[in-house]
């Protein structure tokens, strides 16, 4: 297999979603983790309902909408100067911190992002963690309006980068995207930031099941969709040495 480019997820993969939290704690104390969990699956619910329904509208206007159900539901009044707080947010959410030496070992391959993101989030999130000096491309779905999984948001790789999936990696953390991008034809890395066994010891460590926990038995385990990626790895750390000898 030779690999001329690596595409990358951006929620999730480059940036930790997770680090909202502190925001969302800090506008609501005590529902931080509750606020930040129930938004992020609300959020990719509506992705994949809009794209079902035929009804696309942003990832900008897909992520206020499931903010504003998740406080809605928790039964949280706030006005506009709060809701505007968090949502700024997904702007400057904080890279991992081994996504920048990873990018940077990738060798001549081109870097690209493929992301749900709609083009203003994403431009400003990349240029705000200074990833715009190492990208060829901040590829969004938009182009084609429809969300990932669906086949036509994979494409958009090959139409913006003129390499064909056999010679593309594309590296998510989201179980979801990771299938949904081998059913395409990539070659995919998949990052299981949480073990097995790390879920399972978390749901037996205390009495009440944490909502960080329930996302992420929702959304960092493998899906059972049929679709195995071609490397399973633990950070990001690990892309190189897999690039190096693909
Ligand atoms: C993405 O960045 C939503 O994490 C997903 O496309």
């Amino acid at each position: 297999m030779s690999i001329e480019a690596v595409v990358f997820d951006a929620y999730g993969t480059l940036y930790d979603i997770q680090s909202v939290a502190a925001v969302t704690e800090d506008t609501f104390p005590g529902y931080g983790d509750l606020i930040t969990q129930i938004w992020r699956i609300k959020q990719l619910e509506y992705s994949w309902l809009r794209s079902l329904m035929g009804r696309y509208e942003s990832f900008a206007v897909v992520t206020r909408d499931s903010l504003a159900y998740t406080l809605r539901v928790l039964g949280l009044t706030y006005d506009r100067e709060a809701f505007e707080r968090i949502i700024e947010k997904y702007l400057h959410l904080e890279l991992y911190p081994d996504a920048m030496a990873a990018l940077g070992a990738m060798g001549e391959r081109k870097l690209a992002i493929l992301s749900n993101g709609s083009p203003d989030m994403l431009n400003a999130l990349v240029r705000n963690a200074g990833l715009d000096r190492v990208l060829a491309a901040t590829i969004s779905v938009d182009a084609n309006k429809v969300f990932k999984p669906s086949p036509p948001a994979y494409s958009l790789i090959e139409t913006t980068l003129a390499i064909p999936p056999a010679s593309v990696l594309f590296v998510s953390s989201n179980p979801w995207d990771a299938c949904g991008a081998k059913a395409f034809g990539l070659n995919v890395a998949w990052i299981e930031r949480v073990t097995p066994e790390a879920m399972a010891l978390a749901c037996v460590e205390s009495e009440t099941v944490a909502p960080l926990t329930l996302f992420k038995a929702l959304r960092t385990q493998m899906d059972e969709l049929g679709f195995a990626p071609d490397y399973r790895i633990r950070a990001l750390s690990e892309l190189p040495g897999i690039v190096g000898r693909a």
